[in-house]
């Protein structure tokens, strides 16, 4: 197995923004603030920053662990790390499978993120009536052709950068675009902050509404959190891979997930004070940024055209960057996976998880069934399952000396020896507890 031969990331920032860019995307723009919406506003990002703080960010510092630890592919990390146990090797399997089936569908709202950036472009927003401009997404979602081949132009894009490598490719590609990202969040912020109206909106992210607080915030915090941050999809073990053996884990897994929680909160201010300016629903689900932020587009570019154009064009490309650097890490998953245990080129693995992710994704845009069914199967499920049996390993199944060797990083780091405990606990007890709770809420609450 290739391990001497494998790229390592180069330096603390490159790894924080790699990981970075592989944790923000369509979670923190699309689904964050609808969530959010849904979920009681304040109260739900309260739960949400407890959840990420207390059990996501250990869970994220455990994969990190193994990925490093082993220095292979997801795939051999767990077989490596058990000596070939036969049940951690078929976990290992299912580390590969879940970011394929993951990036599948991905592909596809990206693929709705690139249409929708080319509406911005041609003014299509302005020009339709602010009444009838949610029915755009309609339109463009049932039609056969169209949804199809953004899918696969924006797929295609990201397999590109894959096959640019860990360096020049990955790493290069998100130095670029994560502080891009950070500044048109911003810009888009003060846009929506400033319309008449948004104060309702940034009220509703500010005071908590106790009343709304119920078990599922809890599951659904926790769960969005997990999507948040790539967890249980094979996504940052295969990065911690790359990882050098000096770093410091514990900053950069820290590091990685505040710059995530604080993304998701600028999209959440970003995107709720225009909602409420606009006079839309908070709660209107999964189509709130794709019907609803286009109809603000649209009413704001009767009175101010330009800002309007500029705002939307600006807004679309943010998700598009966004969605692709996570994109990018699902399908890295497969490479390292391909290249170091199939033996193929980079190049050769990343046409043929064009083709798989490509043909799969298909089918999830010509069928909403399809394409619900393998989301709930890997948001509710398979990440939740994935997570859960990464903490066990590091829990249970390494000797203590392993985490506690990688938490200090070999002795390189010695300060962190003195958390180290608790966030063992945490690792061990709570993260495990509090997932088997939220999947047994998720089915039977
Ligand atoms: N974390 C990404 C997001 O917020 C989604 C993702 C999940 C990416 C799993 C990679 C792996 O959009």
């Amino acid at each position: 197995m290739a391990t001497q031969n494998r790229e390592n990331f180069g330096g603390r920032l490159a790894v924080i923004l790699a990981m970075a860019g592989s944790a923000i995307g369509l979670g923190n723009i699309w689904r964050f603030p609808y969530m959010v919406g849904e979920h009681g506003g304040a109260v739900f990002v309260i739960i949400y920053v407890v959840c990420t703080l207390l059990v996501s960010l250990p869970v994220f510092i455990a994969e990190v662990m193994i990925g490093r630890r082993s220095h292979t592919n997801a795939l051999d990390a767990f077989a490596r790390l058990s000596r070939q146990h036969p049940f951690w090797k078929g976990v290992g399997y299912l580390s590969i499978l879940i970011p394929l089936l993951i990036a599948s569908y991905y592909s596809v709202i990206g693929g709705w993120s690139l249409d929708y950036f080319f509406k911005s472009c041609t003014l299509t927003f302005m020009r339709t009536p602010p009444e009838s401009v949610s029915d755009l997404f309609g339109t463009f979602v049932s039609s056969p052709w169209a949804p199809v081949l953004t899918h696969l132009a924006f797929l295609g894009v990201s397999v590109l950068v894959v096959a640019g490598g860990v360096k020049s490719g990955i790493e290069k590609f998100s130095k670029i675009t994560l502080p891009v990202l950070f500044a048109l969040i911003l810009v888009i912020l003060t846009y929506s902050i400033s319309l008449p109206g948004a104060g309702e909106g940034v009220r509703y992210l500010l005071y908590p509404d106790w009343s709304q607080l119920t078990p599922r915030t809890f599951a659904y915090a926790l769960g969005q959190s997990f999507y948040s941050l790539s967890l249980g999809m094979g996504c940052i073990i295969t990065y911690g891979s790359y990882v050098s053996r000096k770093e410091n884990i514990v900053a950069t897994s820290a590091g990685t997930a505040l710059s995530d929680l604080l993304f998701a909160i600028l999209a959440g201010f970003a995107i709720m004070p225009a909602v409420f300016a606009a006079g839309i629903e908070p709660g209107a689900g999964p189509g709130l940024i794709f019907q609803s932020i286009p109809f603000v587009f649209a009413k704001m570019g009767v009175e101010l055209p330009v800002i309007s154009a500029v705002a939307s064009i600006l807004f679309f490309l943010a998700i598009i960057v966004a969605a692709m650097t996570s994109c990018i890490s699902l399908i890295e998953v497969g490479v390292a996976f391909l290249v170091e245990r199939v033996h193929m080129t980079r190049r050769g693995a990343c046409w043929a998880l064009f083709l798989a992710c490509g043909s799969l994704g298909v089918l999830c845009s010509l069928s909403s069934p399809v394409f619900d069914f393998l989301d709930w199967l890997c948001s509710n499920i398979l990440l939740l399952l994935m997570a859960l049996l990464a903490v066990l390993f590091v829990g249970f199944v390494l000797p203590r000396r392993v985490p506690l060797d990688e938490f200090t990083s070999r002795g390189h780091c010695p300060a962190n020896g003195r958390i180290f405990p608790l966030v063992y606990f945490l690792i061990k007890w709570v993260a495990p507890i509090a997932v088997v709770i939220i999947f047994f809420t998720n089915f039977i609450l």
